[in-house]
């Protein structure tokens, strides 16, 4: 019997996704090899515990499978461990803190404002809820400028300060290469664990795109989901590095992970997790992460030559963060979050280091390339996708967030900022120019068929 509400979902999805180019630049297209996997009979086991370790008969497929997909992160990654457990990314780096702290101390991260994660310490999340955060920003002067955003001596500053237990590098929201050795340089100057949370660059590292953590690092987590190109899960990987400085930080992890926050692993993404592995190993892997940022740095070109300015100055990896203030005004990541989702350029909107107006009301936009780089799109795409982007951002000008939400929902009487934007979208819907760029964009995305 076919449950056909969802069905439709997801014929409907299936249509968004092939009629549309995806620039958000946490998102990809997982193979057809991976999706195959991840509704294979696995899905139907259970296996607490880890391999030969089982509170659960029948595992003897799982177990090799498990062990494989071990073995082949550790080489792809060069760390002499690794946990492909984790869930998700987030309760991959929950389990970090749960093998190096102890509730109350003190960790340190980049705020989520300044392009971290929130499991980076911020305060909604349980990692500084439960654990005492410091965080650090990037530098708000030079940031269109093409170098390194982060302020060591800050960051020195403060780790000396409140010495903390656990130090992130890794961001969600970061257009440049990192350097991971100053990072490592401060951690190690406090005795703190490092851990880098490569969520974003994951694929660019395997495929020699991106600098490797690993030698400076003591912890590694990473979706899989991301730029790596698998199905939606994580891992946690410790280095060399870090056993030299806790022998047993592996043993920990895994009891992090499980019991500490899990119980049994999804083996259907395990098996996800173990091709999309073997798929980055392969030579083919390589030439995709190097053309992901060949057109991260064309979109970026594109985009200066147009007028915008990039965090950054540009692009170094997989992600471009421009502001639209000086342009749209302050908060205006919204009105082109919505306009270009109209043409069917899909995007988000986001804060910039200089931030003047809300997370909420960001003033910039953050996209990447990774998904249409996995459609096949080069250069020459990303130079249409850009004067798409140039285009739709001019029919905006005429467009300013109202300075603030009224005091009640009484006094706004279609002044508020809600109201203003609902207007702006129905005005946008009706927009002719769009509806013509939107036919386009489409022409474009069909030549280009998702795996
Ligand atoms: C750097 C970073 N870490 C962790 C995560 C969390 O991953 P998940 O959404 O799978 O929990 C993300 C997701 O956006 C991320 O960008």
């Amino acid at each position: 019997m076919k449950d056909i509400k969802i069905y439709n979902l997801v014929r409907k999805e299936e249509k968004r996704q092939k009629e549309g180019i995806e620039l958000i630049p946490s998102e990809n297209y997982a193979s057809s090899e991976v999706r195959k996997v991840l509704s294979s009979y696995f899905v139907n086991k259970y296996s607490e515990g880890y391999p030969k370790k089982r509170y659960y008969g029948g595992n003897e497929n799982v177990d090799e499978l498990e062990i494989l997909c071990q073995e082949r992160a550790k080489k792809l990654f060069g760390v002499p461990f690794a946990n492909v457990q984790p869930y998700s990314g987030s309760p991959a780096n929950l389990a970090v803190y749960l093998a190096t702290c102890k509730p109350g101390d003190v960790v340190m991260g980049q705020a989520l404002i300044a392009g971290g994660h929130l499991t980076h310490g911020h305060s909604v999340s349980a990692t500084g809820i439960f654990y005492k955060p410091f965080q650090y920003s990037l530098k708000k002067d030079n940031v269109y400028k093409n170098n390194d955003l982060f302020d060591y001596a800050e960051i020195r500053r403060l780790a000396k300060e409140h010495k903390p237990k656990l130090i992130w590098v890794g961001a969600t929201a970061y257009p440049l290469k990192f350097n991971y050795k100053k990072f490592a340089e401060i951690a190690d100057e406090v005795g703190a664990y490092l851990a880098a949370d490569i969520a974003h660059v994951a694929g660019l590292i395997a495929g020699g795109a991106h600098p490797s953590p690993v030698p400076y690092v003591h912890i590694v987590t990473t979706t899989t989901h991301k730029t790596l190109r698998g199905p939606r899960g994580a891992m946690i990987m410790v280095t060399n590095k870090g056993l030299k400085k806790d022998p047993e930080l592996g043993d920990k992890v895994n009891k992090a992970v499980f019991p500490g926050l899990q119980g049994g692993p999804h083996d259907n993404t395990t098996a996800g997790i173990s091709v999309a592995l073997f798929e980055a190993s392969q030579p083919s892997f390589k030439k995709y992460a190097a053309q992901i940022v060949k057109n991260s740095v064309v979109l970026s070109k594109t985009l200066t030559d147009g007028g915008l300015k990039l965090v950054g100055g540009g692009s170094e990896n997989h992600l471009l963060l421009v502001n639209l203030a000086s342009v749209l005004g302050d908060g205006s990541g919204v009105f082109a979050q919505k306009a270009l989702d109209l043409v069917g350029l899909t995007l988000n909107k986001n804060t910039v280091p200089d931030e003047m107006s809300s997370p909420f009301y960001p003033s910039g936009v953050r996209l990447g390339t990774p998904a249409s780089t996995s459609r096949g799109m080069k250069e020459k795409e990303m130079k249409f996708i850009g004067g798409v982007i140039l285009e739709v951002i001019d029919l905006l000008k005429a467009y300013r967030l109202p300075e603030k939400e009224p005091a009640s929902a009484k006094a706004s009487a279609g002044k508020g900022r809600k109201d203003y934007i609902a207007k702006f979208e129905k005005e946008m819907m009706a927009n002719k120019k769009l509806k013509e760029i939107r036919l386009r964009v489409k022409k474009l995305a069909l030549r280009f068929p998702i795996p």
